[in-house]
């Protein structure tokens, strides 16, 4: 079967036709308008604009799609839609869009939610051992869950505060790298990797690292980043050389919090397969602490990441997440469909 997914609920408007085929995709197409250029320039999203430019692009991105899939609508056998969570006015356009297209094409419509989009993106190319644990990190997000089978989830743990990808935004405007921070900060770090500097392991907090339960916690590293950065601007020393020692500080101890946590999760649910999913999980430190980890502590357990196509938002991971409603004929009247900003997975 052929579905095309539709993904609008937060600074991407995406559409994506993927073929399914016993349970494999094939990713025909998976286009994508960033609008990163335009909210650099703000320093972070403004809802407003960022549905406007969804409104602006949504038609050609999906008639680009089904060009570059060389598909027509009539092959399609589904649409697969996120409705939710996100910007609610981001989402209303990805949403109409999806239902106009069911009923005058008359389409099964199935609705996403945006997590489940990450934690089975990693599908593209892997196959997963169930049960899984997941993190699930983005700009919005940081949540670790527990994956029965596609469908069946269980959250286990999440951030009580500000998301992951949030802090490492803000970390990166706080120390005038630019939006977004994550890319900005990873390549910052990258620069310690060859030369001599000198890392202070414990300067910057782990909220909640060592805690019982599987919470997170970043805002506290967030005022952290403030305060330090400012005091080594004020006694001249915020330097080139400082700024990438300071970075990778601050991934450093994101990653530690990230991976332990997480790791923990692993342990006690015994699972097969850990997957990572969500903008954050781009960032190349991140891998490979969790691969280091894993084939050091967790030589059974297969570790999956998505390719970086997939790791943002993107409609492929809604194609490939509506196949499995597909599959239960979970489908939902077009004209009963709404976005839903706050959406729970589980
Ligand atoms: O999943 P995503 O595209 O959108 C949301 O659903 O939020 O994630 C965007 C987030 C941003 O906060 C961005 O800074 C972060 O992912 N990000 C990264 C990297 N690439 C993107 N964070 C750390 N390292 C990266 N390489
Ligand atoms: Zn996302």
């Amino acid at each position: 079967m052929q579905i095309l997914g539709i993904e609008s609920s937060c600074d991407e408007t995406s559409a994506s036709v993927v073929e399914i085929n016993r349970g494999s995709f094939n990713i025909l197409s998976n286009v994508i308008s960033s609008q990163v250029k335009t909210h650099a320039k703000t320093g972070g999203i403004v809802p407003e604009v960022a549905a406007r430019l969804h409104v602006k692009n949504v038609l050609p991105v999906i008639e680009n799609s089904l060009k570059n899939a060389n598909v027509k609508i009539d092959q399609i056998d589904a649409i697969a839609v996120c409705s939710g969570p996100g910007l609610i006015s981001s989402l209303m356009v990805g949403v109409e869009t999806a239902k106009s297209f069911a009923l005058v094409y008359k389409k099964p419509l199935i609705k996403v939610n945006h997590i489940e989009g990450h934690v089975l993106a990693v599908l593209e190319k892997n196959k997963i051992d169930y049960p899984a644990v997941a993190l699930v990190v983005s700009g919005g997000h940081t949540q670790i869950i527990h994956v029965k089978e596609p469908g069946k989830y269980k959250l286990i743990g999440q951030t009580r505060d500000d998301a992951a990808g949030e802090c490492f935004d803000k970390a990166a405007k706080i120390m005038g790298l630019g939006y977004p921070g994550g890319p900005a900060i990873s390549i910052e770090a990258a620069k310690t990797r060859n030369s001599k500097f000198e890392i202070r392991k414990t300067q910057l907090p782990r909220p909640m690292m060592n805690s019982k339960d599987f919470d997170m916690s970043f805002s506290g590293l967030k005022t952290a980043v403030l305060y330090d950065w400012r005091e080594l601007e004020e006694k001249g020393l915020a330097t080139p050389k400082q700024r990438a020692t300071f970075a990778r500080e601050f991934q450093d101890a994101v990653c530690d919090v990230l991976v332990s946590k997480t790791l923990k999760a692993v342990e006690k649910y015994k699972v097969k397969t850990l997957i990572l999913g969500g903008g954050v999980s781009a960032n190349q430190e991140l891998q490979r602490r969790f691969q280091v980890e894993v084939s050091d502590n967790f030589p059974q357990l297969k570790f999956l990441y998505p390719e970086l196509s997939m790791t943002g938002d993107n409609a492929a991971m809604i194609a490939i997440a509506g196949y499995y409603h597909a599959k239960d004929k979970d489908y939902i009247d077009p004209t009963k469909l709404t976005a839903d900003p706050n959406w729970e997975l589980v």
